[in-house]
């Protein structure tokens, strides 16, 4: 079983190929708290998940070799689990900046970086706020959701007083691979996503696509990056009735092997000037992957990792699933301009967003500094 690096020149969890399954978590920090309450919580943080990371307790003998007579530091249902790939990445939202009332409660709102503001509404948005927002989050992944889950149950512990859970969604199929060594998983429309994603192995299209670079606003970003965050819900029950054909031209993609419609196999281009006997172009101007595409978009491109889910199910007995979207950008524009060129999406029939956020997500942390630390410096 893996166990990544806690520590490096970004944070693990956004090229890391991505694990099976998801525990995310968006916090807000009590007002109680001011900036060295807000560092003292993140180097917590940091110990604790440098260690989970590498499958051990929040700290020596957490579980069981403490007193008898106090609550033990780590609540135990990791114990004899492997590390299972574990990865805790976390993100700085727009209010910890600025909270709502426009007050700078850390005193950094003068180095917040000026993208990072809350994404404008888009076209078809029925966001609750039981799912949007935040002003810290987590994302915990693992190979092993009892480890995910236990991550994002210590972190919320250590935190106690300090910043507590505003939502959380736990996933359980990645929709992305995020490496060429990974096969191409399914989201839960039954198609293969992932295939054109940002892959860890192309470093030019991480560094142009992904990563915060260093001649970028604000200078303390740079190595990090943007995560957007979108809890959509898929209407399945209705998709489940259209047609296989229809399905395909609504992605722009074969269901089976996941091929453009204008042709080649699973990992060709799409050719977007092709057209059918009708004269009408094979990648329909309504398909999801024509407009989600770079060449829709200005070049623009983004690294997805998002994951499944399903929270049981609604009072008319339909599932309560959809795909929890994941992205991370260098700059949220990115993600502005593909979502609203999604407006015309045929696929957006089937879909509903309900959940939003977005985070700064800093660089690398090296040994003995905490997430961060840059921005306090
Ligand atoms: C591609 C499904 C939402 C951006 C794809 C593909 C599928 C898919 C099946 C083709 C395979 C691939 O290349 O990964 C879905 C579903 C969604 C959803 C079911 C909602 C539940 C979004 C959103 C965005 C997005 C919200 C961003 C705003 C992209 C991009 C591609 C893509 C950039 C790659 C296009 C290309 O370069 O060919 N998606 N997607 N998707 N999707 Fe989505």
């Amino acid at each position: 079983s893996a166990a990544y690096d806690f520590h490096g020149t970004h944070q693990a969890g956004i090229t890391t190929p991505a694990q099976d399954r998801l525990h995310f978590a968006a916090f807000d920090v009590s007002d109680s708290l001011d900036r060295a309450g807000l560092v003292g919580l993140l180097a917590d943080w940091t110990d604790a998940a440098a260690r989970l990371t590498q499958g051990l307790e929040v700290e020596e003998g957490g579980a069981v070799g403490g007193s008898d007579h106090a609550p033990p530091a780590d609540t135990g249902e990791a114990l004899g689990l492997p590390a299972a790939g574990l990865t805790i990445t976390f993100g700085f939202g727009p209010t910890l900046f600025e909270d709502a009332a426009g007050v700078d409660r850390f005193g950094i709102a003068a180095r917040r970086p000026p993208a990072l503001q809350a994404l404008p509404r888009f076209q078809g948005d029925a966001l609750k706020a039981e799912w949007t927002g935040g002003d810290l989050c987590i994302q915990a992944c693992a190979d092993d959701p009892q480890v995910a889950v236990h991550a994002i149950r210590n972190l919320s512990r250590i935190a106690f007083g300090r910043a507590s859970l505003r939502w959380s969604q736990l996933g359980f199929g990645r929709t992305s691979s995020t490496s060429t060594s990974q096969s191409t998983p399914r989201n839960l429309f039954g198609f293969k996503d992932g295939t054109a994603n940002v892959k860890a192995e192309d470093g030019e299209a991480l560094a142009e696509h992904v990563w915060v670079d260093a001649a970028d606003e604000p200078a303390w970003l740079a190595g990090g990056s943007y995560l957007v965050a979108r809890k959509i819900r898929m209407v399945i029950e209705n998709w489940d009735r259209v047609q296989l054909g229809e399905q395909e031209q609504l992605v722009g993609r074969s269901k089976g092997e996941g091929a453009p419609l204008s042709g080649g196999t699973e990992f060709a281009e799409p050719d977007f000037e092709a057209t059918g006997a009708t004269g009408a172009p094979l990648m329909a101007a309504t398909s999801h992957v024509r407009l989600a595409h770079a060449a829709s978009n200005g070049g623009v491109r983004m690294l997805r990792r998002g994951y499944n889910f399903v929270d049981g199910n609604d009072q008319l007995g339909r599932l309560d699933a959809g795909l929890f979207f994941l992205s991370f950008q260098r700059s949220p524009e990115q993600f502005v301009t593909v979502q609203r060129s999604l407006a015309s999406d045929g696929l957006n029939e089937y879909l509903k967003h309900v959940g939003s956020a977005i985070f700064a997500v800093p660089g690398g942390i090296r040994p003995g500094e905490h997430v961060g630390q840059p921005l306090f410096a």
